[in-house]
């Protein structure tokens, strides 16, 4: 007997506000046509003044638990991933236990920008299959719209705001590759790629929040081969390999680099959910908002064999192979 981490429910939310590409035309040097061209996308959801991480992730949670037929007291951890907290501290977890009313268990955030939703799932496996925990709800969750640069055409047009939520489940397999939940998993980070992508400000060096930086061009070079080696390995590690995948469910950055990376790694693309056209680059909130998302659309279905696959600042990058 294995023990497997299995998602028992999903769910998502978006704020109301929708900014379509060509709302940019009035304040930039930039065309609807540039954006869907070069990034695959169409429109982004933006949160509401006063709105905050912890409001998106709270709101996925309830729909995740809903889904699961769960509630708060069934939950022993909480792991959000963001790179947007409410707060430097405490961290965006400790909120939504708080404001779900879960008044047990323990919470805490991962910080692996884009890559964060496969890191924090990753992190939640360990946590079962290590005994500490039986049932975790994993949190994507970020207001990228609050570290744009409004002025900068080159970054601002990418980005948006939502949360996207699972809940894992301590389940008996028989240790194969059959088994429902997380079969494998390959994480990785290298800090010399810093200065492609970052936040120029934060608390023990400019006492600021910053706005994001980004090298897109030289980013978009390594992504490929990044993601579609991670792929791999998590693939190999599972003893699986390309022909075996139901859907990739990637990071939504840009359809080039999800193209590209499902290209390289041998898979057609109708074989791949894509959310990016609806939602922008919502960082460690987009792959949980595309399993959601493809879940509801009736395209991912129970037993089939999903790869994730995430890049970002760091740069980190990492990918999670799981059987629905
Ligand atoms: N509208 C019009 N022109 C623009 C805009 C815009 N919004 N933004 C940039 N341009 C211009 C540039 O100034 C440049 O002009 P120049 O040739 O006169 O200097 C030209 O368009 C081409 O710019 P490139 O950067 O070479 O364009 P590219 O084809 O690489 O596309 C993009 C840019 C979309 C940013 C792409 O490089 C990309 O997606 N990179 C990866 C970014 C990414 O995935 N980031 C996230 C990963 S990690 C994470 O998710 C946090």
């Amino acid at each position: 007997m294995t023990i497997r981490s299995v998602i028992r429910g999903v769910g998502h939310y978006l704020p109301e506000r929708i900014v379509e590409n060509a709302e940019f035309e009035e304040s930039l040097d930039t065309t609807d046509e540039w954006i869907r061209t070069r990034s695959g996308i169409e429109r982004r959801h933006i949160a509401a003044e006063g709105q905050t991480t912890s409001d998106l992730a709270v709101n996925a949670s309830a729909a995740a638990l809903k889904d699961a037929g769960m509630s708060v007291d069934d939950l022993d951890a909480v792991i959000v991933a963001t790179s947007t907290p409410d707060l430097t501290f405490p961290s965006v977890a400790t909120m939504v236990q708080h404001k779900l009313g879960m008044k047990r268990g323990f919470g805490f955030d991962v910080q692996a920008v884009c890559a964060g939703f496969v890191f924090a799932l990753t992190n939640a496996n360990a946590l079962i299959l290590s005994g500490q925990a039986k049932r975790v709800l994993v949190i994507g969750a970020e207001t990228f719209s609050r570290i744009m640069d409004w002025s900068d055409r080159s970054t601002c047009v990418l980005f948006g705001d939502g949360a996207g939520a699972v809940i894992l489940e301590a389940s008996d397999g028989d240790g194969s590759s059959d088994d429902r939940g997380i079969l494998s998993a390959d994480l990785n980070s290298d800090g010399q790629y810093l200065d492609m992508l970052y936040v120029d400000g934060g608390v023990s060096s400019t006492g600021t929040s910053g706005k994001l930086r980004m090298q897109g061009n030289p980013l978009f070079r390594q992504a490929v081969g990044k993601l579609a080696s991670t792929a791999h390995h998590a693939l190999e590690k599972a003893g699986l390999g390309a022909d075996d995948v139901d859907w990739i469910v990637p990071h939504q950055a840009n359809i080039r680099i999800i193209q590209g990376t499902a290209k390289k790694m041998g898979v057609s693309m109708d074989r791949v959910v894509v959310t990016v056209q609806d939602h922008g680059n919502t960082s460690a909130a987009s792959i949980p908002l595309a399993l959601s998302v493809g879940r509801d659309k009736g395209q991912i279905k129970p037993g089939d064999l999903l790869v994730t696959e995430a890049i970002g600042g760091g740069l980190a990058w990492g990918s999670v192979v799981l059987r629905w």
